[in-house]
């Protein structure tokens, strides 16, 4: 399943679901999705393994059932990793430029790459992918120092990392289920590469992944500049709407995705809702009743994103506001409640550029195809191929491993 000809495999291990993908890339560039599996996950709490048998058996389910519909056995994975044990961090680098008659080449610009990927993640982390940040050829900032004159470059680089701890325990759920991560994706990463245009990118955005247990945050502008975990998901809410009104939690979850919403419309507010207590008793609400439990969390949810954003010192570009995928973002009117919160335009985003059952097309499963989506583009790229010997392939494959930095 490695090779980079044959199809890909990826796993989502997510607090409410581990979703398993197998796929590959399309001579015109689309994604064909050849089987998938899902299964309930309840080993996870924010995104933290609690409970080891259980992750393993919900991996277990979701890869033999991606197994059947794509008619192939499955040995190996990449996996995602999402939530507190990813982070960001900066650095920066210079290098001299010798003989200053000569302008800067690309052997310099990868020195001072180089030199940036020398600097060691926080102990205990491992970096997955790295994004420029910014030049400066003697001390100005560039956007490109190729060709230029000059006697120092240096180049700013921002590194995704994951917990070291975080990747040995997901790698051991997986292998006890039969499956060897090949490689971790973090998720927001992979995720914008599948959801965000070009455009919104190079306009600054940001994605927000709302899971069952935590929200994640990406910032770009060109680059990736920020990332956060907000600890908190669609499983808070479910909690609320549990204990406001003594259900169990699957009933919850299921009042939740079929009536429940935020920024009720005045022509709906007064319709019933009925749903049963866990003493087997029927009731009625309103339904603007029910949405003011779900919006007085969301609503907290979303201050909590917006002081990240804050934090961040990127607020102010991110001109194409914020794109959400998730499960949680099928909230009924999530984007207006988000928008008067966040002050910033949002939209739902749906993965693009891909051949799959209907099924797959809303946000919910936006991570599997994002995941899946980055492994097959950048899997495509390690192709040997007769022209592998001119003088920029090296460096590429290079970059590829890196972004794969297989543990
Ligand atoms: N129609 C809906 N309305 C509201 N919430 C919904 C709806 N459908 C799904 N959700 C919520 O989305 C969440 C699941 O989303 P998702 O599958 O993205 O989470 P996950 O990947 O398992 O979790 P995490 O990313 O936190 O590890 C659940 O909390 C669920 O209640
Ligand atoms: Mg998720």
């Amino acid at each position: 399943m490695s090779s980079s000809s044959s199809p890909i495999v990826v796993l989502d291990i997510g607090a409410s679901k581990v979703h398993c993908l197998v796929g590959e890339a399309e001579p015109s560039g689309d994604c064909k999705i050849l089987g998938m599996g899902i299964s309930p996950c309840r080993g996870i709490r924010r995104s933290a393994v609690i409970d080891m048998p259980r992750v393993v058996e919900s991996i277990r389910n979701a890869v033999a059932e991606a197994e059947r519909t794509a008619g192939l056995r499955i040995t190996g994975a990449y996996a995602g990793i999402a939530g507190h044990d990813v982070q960001a961090h900066s650095s920066r680098s210079a290098v001299a430029i010798s003989g200053s008659s000569e302008p800067i080449d690309e052997r310099d610009v990868q020195r001072a790459l180089a030199a940036a990927e020398q600097a060691a993640p926080p102990a205990q982390a491992v970096a997955l992918h790295r994004f420029v940040q910014s030049y400066a050829v003697d001390g100005e900032p560039v956007q490109n120092p190729l060709w230029l004159h000059g006697h120092k470059l240096e180049v700013e680089t921002l590194s995704a990392t994951a917990s070291e701890h975080a990747c040995t325990t997901l790698r051991r759920a997986a292998e006890e289920a039969g499956v060897t991560i090949v490689g971790f994706l973090v998720e927001t990463v992979a995720n914008a590469s599948a959801i965000l245009s070009i455009d919104e990118r190079e306009m600054g955005v940001g994605l927000l992944d709302i899971g069952a247990g935590t929200c994640d945050l990406a910032l770009y502008h060109g680059s990736l500049r920020h990332l956060a975990e907000i600890p908190f998901g669609g499983q808070d809410i479910t909690r609320d709407l549990s204990m406001v009104l003594n259900i169990s939690p699957r009933e919850a979850e299921q009042l939740k995705c079929e009536h429940g919403g935020v920024c009720t419309d005045a022509s709906e507010a007064d319709e019933a809702v009925t749903f049963r207590t866990t003493a087997g008793r029927s009731h009625t609400i309103l339904r603007e009743q029910l949405d003011a439990i779900i919006e007085a969390r969301q609503q907290e949810i979303f201050e909590f994103v917006g002081r990240e954003i804050e934090r961040s010192g990127q607020g102010h570009l991110l001109a194409a506001g914020v794109v959400f995928t998730g499960g949680g973002a099928l909230l009924r009117n999530i984007d207006r409640l988000a928008e008067d919160v966040l002050g910033l335009p949002v939209r739902i985003g749906e993965p693009c550029e891909m051949i799959a059952a209907d099924a797959l097309h809303g946000p919910a499963c936006a991570t599997g195809i994002g995941l899946l989506r980055f492994a097959t583009e950048s899997a495509a790229e390690l192709v040997p191929t007769h022209d592998s010997g001119r003088p920029g392939r090296p460096r590429f494959l290079d970059r590829v491993a890196r972004l794969f930095s297989f543990l």
